[in-house]
């Protein structure tokens, strides 16, 4: 199994060019059963979870075409072209769904435009229980009958879906991603309360619009969808990746370096910029790039909270954790997304960092240097945020189980090793 070695200490300096995101490829690609005509997306990652989508998307009948994309800048976003003409079936097999929950976004679409859905139960993974009761409950709403059974979600919606209000009572991402898919198709008007208002659902929406959905109040907590009888084909460019952007951000302030990130939007990563700024780093928007830069000073120790959007995202909280492991001070930060998401904390522990956990929240008392040691983590930003650790640790870390940052980090030891960075992939 491939690793990652990295011998630590050195201040990255460079440019890094920002892949598009894995969060609105995936429910982006899902959209293409909406319609029979052809849809396009530039911009798509490559990595791990967009491949297994796309083998759930062909196993249903999507016939998938690829090509790259190369900029002058060596950034290689795919072209995908998917159209689901034909669709030759409306099951979700579990081998597929266990690799990766977001599979889940297939339930929507697929009921919305075939009427019928068997998509397995996601069941639990490293960072909580993560049900699905939400998707569910909104899609009942929609008119459609679930049940449970075999451990598949077997969803049937014979006479069609019919627009409703649905108020959720928590926000998920999935979920109202899920319903606004179906609502595009449904019989009248849905109106989603209480909807995410992540980017990534922002992205999807404006896709689905110019596929020729109806759709108000985008980037708001109200989602009023008025339902269409078909949507057509479209070509639409994935958003840039704002943990990827976050995460390199991180990389930068945590080597005490200077880099300047490319095809990012600064905008969609405030939250991030300000809790770097008030831990004394120096960040710079610009259209279409974020710079960020620590020269020398000490980080400031600064308190986290993740929250939805426009909060802290939970998907940057394992990577704010190393950089606070090295502050002056003590810094507590609290998960309030998932209730298991503190994995990497022993193996951080074990490079030198000084955090206890006591519930949701860690408190992490910063030390003047960690050392490198054989690491592993059990999900993707965990994972990134030990070579976070590495890249500013004295001496050599080993990152094991390299798959989960494949999952969800295109060409990460190549970009960082453009930086400076003394990092490798090894296969044993
Ligand atoms: C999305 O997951 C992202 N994944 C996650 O990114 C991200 O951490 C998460 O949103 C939060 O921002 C994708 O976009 C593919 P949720 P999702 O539904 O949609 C609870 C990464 O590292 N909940 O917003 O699954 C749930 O358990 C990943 O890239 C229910 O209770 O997240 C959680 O506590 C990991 N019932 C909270 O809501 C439901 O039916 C938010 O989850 C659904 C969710």
């Amino acid at each position: 199994m491939d690793r990652i070695r990295i011998t630590g200490g050195i201040p990255l300096e460079g440019d890094i060019p920002i892949s598009g995101a894995k969060n609105a490829a995936l429910p982006l690609m899902a959209a293409s059963l909406l319609t029979d005509e052809p849809l396009q997306l530039a911009n798509l990652p490559h990595l791990m979870d967009i491949s297994t989508l796309a083998n759930l998307l062909t196993s249903l009948g999507v016939d998938i075409t690829m090509e790259g994309d190369a900029t002058e800048d060596g950034h290689i976003g795919r072209v995908l072209t998917l159209t689901s003409g034909d669709l030759s079936g409306a099951t979700a097999p579990y081998d597929l769904v266990r690799k990766m929950r977001a599979s889940i976004l297939v339930l929507g679409p697929l009921l919305a435009r075939a009427g019928e859905a068997q998509v397995s139960l996601p069941g639990g993974c490293a960072i909580g229980t993560r049900p699905v009761d939400l998707h569910l409950d909104g899609l009942t709403e929609l008119g459609a009958e679930i049940e449970l059974t075999d451990g598949y979600i077997q969803a049937r919606a014979p006479r069609g879906l019919t627009g409703s209000i649905i108020r959720f009572p928590k926000a998920s991402v999935g979920a109202t991603e899920n319903l606004l898919m179906a609502a595009t198709l449904a019989d009248g008007e849905t109106v989603l309360e209480n909807a995410a208002r992540e980017p990534e659902v922002a992205d999807l929406s404006n896709c689905l619009v110019s596929m020729g959905a109806v759709i108000e109040g985008i980037g708001t907590d109200r989602l009023v969808i008025s339902g269409v009888p078909h949507l057509t084909g479209a070509r639409y460019r994935v958003m840039p990746d704002r943990v990827e952007t976050g995460t390199f951000a991180i990389a930068a302030a945590i080597t005490g370096g200077d880099l300047t990130l490319r095809h990012a939007q600064g905008a969609l990563v405030n939250a991030v910029t300000e809790v770097m700024e008030r831990a004394g780093v120096e960040t710079w928007e610009d259209e279409d790039t974020l710079r960020v830069r620590r020269n020398g000073s000490a980080i400031s120790a600064v308190d986290v909270i993740t929250q939805p959007y426009p909060g802290f995202p939970t998907d940057m909280q394992a990577q704010v954790m190393a950089l606070m492991a090295f502050s002056d001070g003590a810094s507590m930060i609290t998960e309030t997304i998932f209730e298991n998401r503190f994995m990497h904390v022993p193996e951080l522990a074990r490079m030198g960092a000084d955090i206890t956990i006591s519930g949701s929240s860690a408190m992490v008392r910063g030390v003047k240097s960690l050392k490198g040691a054989p690491v592993m983590a059990t999900d993707l930003r965990a994972s990134v945020s030990l070579v976070l650790a590495g890249l500013a640790a004295t001496g050599e870390t080993l990152v094991n189980r390299v798959y989960h940052l494949d999952r969800g980090y295109e060409r990460l030891v190549e970009k960082l090793a453009a930086c400076g960075a003394r990092i490798e992939r090894i296969s044993d």
